[in-house]
């Protein structure tokens, strides 16, 4: 069997991890695992994007500097990645001297390639993306990004530039010679009719930028966050360094095998446009694939801390385990497309797939298994029987799924497993036969099927659920996990081994207590049964609504309203906001300039008499009818601080 290199993209260190961040780290776990299970040599990396505009900012806005924010949040990305399991062998960071080093080293190759030029650089700019983006590509009005849909700004420097223009035609033989380069194939269609629409030449530097990789033979100037960011894919193989750290560049990224980016929609062509261009440029082999996924939504939108509807996974994880969480995301999300997040469905799936189907199974079969056969697993095996035939099938479907990364399909196969290995119960009724004809032959021929089957699902579950799917095998007497795929095979359960009585795998979530402590109901209109204080919240409710403090910078009242006042508020997020109140009656536009309010910051952007309003303001209203606004009492509270 081949290498296996597989990558998560790296993360930024200006956001705690939300489910849509962990959804890649657990898919490309989940590869690996069932990589290393098929035999494969795997590598598998994570690790986090540390420089740029963004994180400066960011560890500004906190008050620490650009390494310490990074220190903190690394810290919660090994916490968290140890909680959910996941078997990385390298974690990468872009402050790394053996990062700085590749970075480099792949630009002095573009450079001696003549790929590299200097040019004066203008253009709208937006911090979150770390991207210049032409008017055209902007959201109007406000010229906004158009991924993020918060404002853009205004740039001129003196920058280097990459000849993309040049790899047009080379990239697009690319695609044309392998088709799988990118996946799915809708996503190359979308790839390759950007670069069929020309590729204009990329600003790769930005001036007087301290938190980067300085730019080499250039003070002052620091590489383009996005170039020093993809280069992690080689810089922790130890490209650029001496022979002995570069052995793991020559045995996953120049041999033969697999090497696979996962990464989001919103970034492939970062990774399927512009990092080819620049390894083709350097001289170096490509990825053999990149695979974008869809975005894990709530409320319809994009999950993301911008928008403000994020969900944790820290919850989840400390209630039930990090299994669930795993199962729920890989069981739920067709992987390609877009999938919702809530907190119902998730508790549906846990009760109805893992409680039910999963554990109630298991532990049916081992209590029935200890009743009759005297606390060992039934002495006589079976090797004809109907299941065998769907095992086989099932299997098949599993394998064909996990190689088109259609971890949805391979659940649903595993579980049909099951189903049809409970309706083969209930038809043969092994509980009544243990009353009318005791530990008979064909009562042991009946629960060795029904434990085999488990034990083919949960040999299946070993990349999915890793904590739990050995629990299972030990549960059901098929001992220690096995360490590769032939475990697949029917057959494998030991006869007359001892069996424990089966702790509960998956415990039932009593949904409506599950839901009323995590979102206690509104108490209008409850009725009598309504408790008194079911409109309290509790904090992390309140912690989700973004309050923060603004500086008035400019105001002005909205033609044709009374009502309305036109604001933009500085909240230190680089540039303004466009909010747009109903203020207008109780303050002059000129009597708002230079004060401070208080903004509900992540409220979805709004249009009032055609004017966009990126956020509200909050204000008490008088006797009268009257707004006041609510402002900090004491002046001078750096924009953008939080209230809570
Ligand atoms: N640092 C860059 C990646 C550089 S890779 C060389 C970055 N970081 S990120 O933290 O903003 O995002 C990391 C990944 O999380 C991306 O693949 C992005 O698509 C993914 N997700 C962020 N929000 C998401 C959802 N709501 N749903 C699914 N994945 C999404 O981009």
């Amino acid at each position: 069997m081949g290498t296996f290199y597989v990558t998560t993209p790296i993360y930024y260190v200006n956001d705690l991890p939300h489910i849509g961040h962990i959804y890649t780290t657990v898919v490309a776990d989940t590869l690996a695992r069932y990589r290393r299970l098929a035999g494969d040599d795997v590598y598998f990396l994570t690790g986090t994007d540390e420089h740029g505009q963004k994180i400066e900012r960011a560890a500004r806005k906190e008050g620490v500097r650009p390494i310490e924010l990074a220190d903190r949040v690394v810290a919660r990305y090994h916490e968290l990645w140890k909680k959910l399991g996941i078997s990385h062998d390298d974690f990468i960071r872009t402050t790394q001297p053996r990062h700085a080093r590749a970075v480099s080293e792949i630009l002095r190759r573009m450079i001696a390639a003549g790929d590299v030029y200097e040019a004066k650089h203008e253009g709208w700019y937006c911090t979150g993306c770390e991207t210049f983006y032409t008017e055209k590509e902007l959201r109007q009005p406000g010229n906004l990004c158009p991924d993020h849909g918060t404002a853009t700004e205004w740039k001129s420097e003196e920058n280097f530039f990459f000849r993309l223009s040049r790899f047009e035609r080379p990239l697009l033989e690319h695609y044309e010679r392998r088709p799988d380069f990118v996946r799915p194939e809708s996503r190359l269609n979308e790839v390759r009719a950007f670069v069929a629409g020309g590729l204009k030449d990329l600003s790769i530097s930005r001036f007087g930028l301290d938190w980067g990789v300085p730019f080499p033979g250039r003070p002052g100037h620091s590489v383009w966050v996005w170039l020093d960011a993809l280069t992690n894919y080689i810089s922790a193989l130890g490209f650029g360094g001496g022979p002995e750290e570069s052995s793991r560049y020559d045995r996953y990224w120049k041999s033969d095998g697999v090497r696979m980016h996962l990464v989001g929609k919103d970034i492939l062509r970062f990774h399927a446009v512009f990092w080819p261009a620049f390894l083709m440029s350097a001289g170096l082999p490509l990825p053999t694939c990149v695979w974008a996924h869809g975005w894990w939504l709530r409320d319809e939108q994009k999950m993301s801390k911008s928008v403000g509807n994020v969900v944790r996974p820290d919850h989840l994880i400390e209630r039930f385990g990090s299994d669930p969480l795993r199962y729920f995301l890989l069981r739920e999300m067709v992987f390609g497309q877009d999938a919702g997040f809530s907190d119902e469905t998730f508790v549906d799936r846990f009760n109805s797939d893992l409680a039910n189907d999963l554990g109630n199974t298991a532990s049916r079969l081992v209590t029935l298994s200890r009743s009759a056969f005297g606390g060992r697993t039934p002495p006589v095996a079976c090797d004809d029987n109907p299941l065998i035939a769907v095992a086989r099938e099932v299997v098949a479907e599993y394998r064909a799924a996990m190689e088109e990364l259609a971890f949805q399909g391979a659940l649903r196969a595993l579980w049909r497993l099951l189903a049809e290995a409970n309706q083969y119960l209930v038809a043969r009724e092994p509980w009544k036969q243990i009353k009318t004809a005791g530990p008979s032959e064909a009562l042991s021929r009946v629960l060795w099927n029904g434990l085999e089957s488990v034990r083919i699902v949960a040999t299946g579950l070993l990349p999915f659920v890793p904590a739990v799917a050995p629990r299972v095998l030990a549960g059901i007497g098929a001992g220690a996990p096995p360490s590769t795929l032939d475990a697949l095979g029917w057959g494998g359960l030991p006869v007359g081994r001892e069996l424990a009585p089966l702790e509960p795998l998956f415990p039932r979530i009593d949904k409506e207590k599950y839901m009323s402590e995590i979102a206690p109901p509104a108490a209008a209109g409850g009725g009598a049964s309504t408790p008194p204080d079911a409109n309290l919240i509790d904090i992390e409710r309140f912690a989700s609504v973004e309050l923060k403090v603004g500086d008035v910078l400019a105001c002005e009242a909205v033609p044709k309203s009374e009502k309305l006042l036109k604001l933009s508020v500085d909240l230190g997020e680089g540039s303004p906001r466009q909010i747009v109140a109903g203020i207008a009656k109780a303050y002059r536009p000129e009597d708002l300039v230079g004060t401070q309010v208080v903004v509900v910051a992540n409220l979805k952007p709004a249009k009032l008499m055609g004017n966009l309003s990126q956020g509200m303001l909050l204000a008490a209203t008088d006797g009268e009818g009257l707004p006041i606004l609510v402002r900090p009492h004491s002046a001078g509270i750096a924009a953008g601080t939080r209230v809570k």
